[in-house]
């Protein structure tokens, strides 16, 4: 990413009919570059832009200004290519459906990124067996833990296979030794497949 600002409109209400428009920038002319294997992590207060910088790299957020580049490809044209590349770990329990199981979220994301039926089956079960939820597969995801949420969070991440992994404290709410797990999952991906995480 070079030379990346977002400016955050947000509107405050100062009486019943009158509010004003306020302005906000989270991120300000942030450069960037993240190579094949590379495991970058972003440090910052709380409220520092971080997540503001994650939601920009992975497609889910636009810059008001500057541009990403994901592998030579510019954000602007490439939306589509450049999703099959990227994919985020949020922390905490955003963006998993409840009411559906394991297995199910899993399925119904990689229908999202244009998997095969056959490669969305292998995956989802390799996935599950891989962060040991093989047993709670078939149980809805309300039934889980927070922690099993987590771990959910951590396969529906790799179900289009990214290249780049962007990881938004994705330890948040793990025990220690499940926490260190996933560090080593993060350094087994980077080593073994070359994936870049930040
Ligand atoms: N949707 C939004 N609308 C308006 N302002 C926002 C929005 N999202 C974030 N902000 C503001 O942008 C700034 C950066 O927020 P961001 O969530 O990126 O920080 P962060 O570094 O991830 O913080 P934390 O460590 O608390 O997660 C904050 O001041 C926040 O109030
Ligand atoms: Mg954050």
């Amino acid at each position: 990413m070079n030379e990346v600002t977002k400016i955050y409109q947000t509107k405050n209400r100062l009486g019943l009919f009158r509010s004003e428009i306020k302005l906000h920038t989270a991120v300000k002319a942030l450069s960037l570059s993240i190579e094949p294997g590379e495991v970058v992590g972003l440090l910052g207060l709380n409220g520092a832009g971080k997540t503001t910088t994650i939601r920009m790299l992975s497609t889910l957020l636009d810059p008001t200004s500057g541009s990403i580049e994901v592998d030579g490809l510019s954000m602007d044209d490439n939306r589509k290519a450049i999703q099959s590349k990227v994919n985020m770990i949020p922390g905490g329990e955003r963006m998993l459906y409840w009411r559906l199981t394991g297995r199910e979220n899993l399925e119904y994301f990689g229908r999202l990124y244009g998997l095969s039926s056959m490669a969305i089956h292998r995956e989802s079960s390799r996935l599950l067996d891989e962060v040991g939820l093989a047993e709670a597969a078939d149980q809805p995801v309300e039934q889980y833990s927070k922690g099993m949420k987590q771990r959910l969070q951590i396969a529906r991440g790799l179900i289009n296979d990214p290249a780049y992994l962007f990881l938004d404290e994705p330890t948040l709410g793990l025990d220690a030794p499940i926490a260190r797990q996933l560090r080593g999952t993060v350094r087994k991906l980077a080593k073994e497949q070359a994936k870049a995480s930040c």
